[in-house]
């Protein structure tokens, strides 16, 4: 067994693919999460996938005296820290929750992995914090702008932090779009509530679940006028996190804090996305043209290259697995 990564979220979303990947390339891994944005059945599910099961801690990683006692029970040589709220609109509406949970969360790891000793750390931040870009592609070295929402303003926040933590080593990872699901079909995104991500929305529409999918303008500068995004695959995202903390693990950073953007390097307007769904996975889906969202981005998508030579990392799998893998792990979950 390799050495013990402790995952935060590792029950959500992106923990969960990472946890299994990790847990493929032999490392020993330790989650917390609270279920706040998950549910318990997954941990079952990593361990029918992998045939191990994660050493599991229901906490909250505001909950220091918890947190301690994990760094005690384990001998941890990284920390992979995926647990945020991360719904954009419900952070203009609840910015406490968000500076609370995504900050001072932050900041209670920090110190307790200090205590511990800890010294390696894989952020998960987003292209949010780029708000809307001058130049396409984004690379690292584009400026940071105003956040157009507390979500991204915490990303921005945390990236501080680490940055002038010099005693860590940190990696902030800036995601893209991440969709789809395992090739299982065990795991996969599994939003409580009504989704504010498009592709859980389109598959639930598709499920029957939710009635319309609304687009939210068509009237922007791109090929079809609705807003362009950069999708991967989970599972590639989830590859990147090993990488870094390889790269941690090996001592090969060359600066404390590094960050590096993980997208495909290409964009897929709304529209285009819908197109490809409902070919790939031979359905027709029920849409309709709304008004522009406030606080959304025009257009946007990666400048991986840093990742690609210095992590060695690379998106592999197309739009339309990502979408075929999104369908297939709605499929399951209606059985
Ligand atoms: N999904 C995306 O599109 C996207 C894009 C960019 C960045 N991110 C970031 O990546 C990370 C993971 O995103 P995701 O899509 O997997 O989200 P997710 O909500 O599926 O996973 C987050 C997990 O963290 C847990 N959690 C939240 N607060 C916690 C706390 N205080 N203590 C313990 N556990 C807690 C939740 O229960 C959940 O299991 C987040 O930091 C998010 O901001 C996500």
């Amino acid at each position: 067994m390799k050495e013990s990564i402790l995952v935060t979220g590792g029950l959500g979303f992106i923990g969960s693919h990472t946890v299994a990947g990790l847990q493929q390339a032999g490392y020993d891994v330790v989650i917390v999460d609270d279920l706040s944005n998950s549910d318990i059945s997954v941990l079952d599910n990593i361990t029918k996938i992998t045939s191990v099961k994660p050493h599991f801690y229901n906490y909250d990683i505001n909950d220091a005296g918890a947190l301690s006692k994990v760094f005690a029970d384990h001998s941890i040589k990284a920390v992979i820290h995926f647990a945020a709220s991360k719904a954009v609109g419900e952070s203009v509406l609840q910015p406490l929750k968000y500076y609370h949970n995504n900050v001072s969360g932050l900041i209670s790891l920090l110190q307790i992995m200090e205590n511990a000793g800890i010294k390696n750390i894989v952020f998960s931040s987003s292209c949010t914090v780029y708000g809307t870009p001058d130049a396409l592609p984004v690379s690292e070295s584009s400026p940071v702008k105003k956040a157009t929402s507390p979500y991204g303003a915490t990303k921005q926040v945390c990236e501080q932090i680490l940055e002038d933590c010099k005693n860590f080593n940190s990696i902030a990872l800036r995601y893209f779009n991440p969709i789809g699901a395992h090739e299982s079909g065990l795991i996969g995104e599994l939003p409580k509530g009504v989704p504010a991500n498009l592709v859980p929305y389109i598959t639930q529409c598709a499920a029957g679940l939710r009635d319309k999918i609304i687009i939210h303008g068509d009237d922007y500068n791109t090929s079809d006028g609705t807003c362009v995004r950069d999708y991967l695959h989970v599972t590639d995202l989830a590859l990147a996190h090993i990488k870094a903390v390889e790269r941690q693990l090996s001592a090969k950073q060359d600066n404390t804090f590094e960050i590096f953007n993980l997208g495909t390097g290409h964009g897929s307007t709304v529209l285009e996305l819908i197109t490809c769904f409902e070919k790939v996975n031979n359905l027709k889906l029920n849409y309709s043209i709304g008004p522009r969202r406030e606080g959304d981005v025009e257009k946007v998508w990666a400048d991986s290259s840093k990742a690609n030579t210095i992590l060695g990392w690379k998106t592999e799998k197309s739009l339309e697995e990502m979408l075929k893998s999104a369908w297939q792990w709605q499929l399951s979950l209606n059985r």
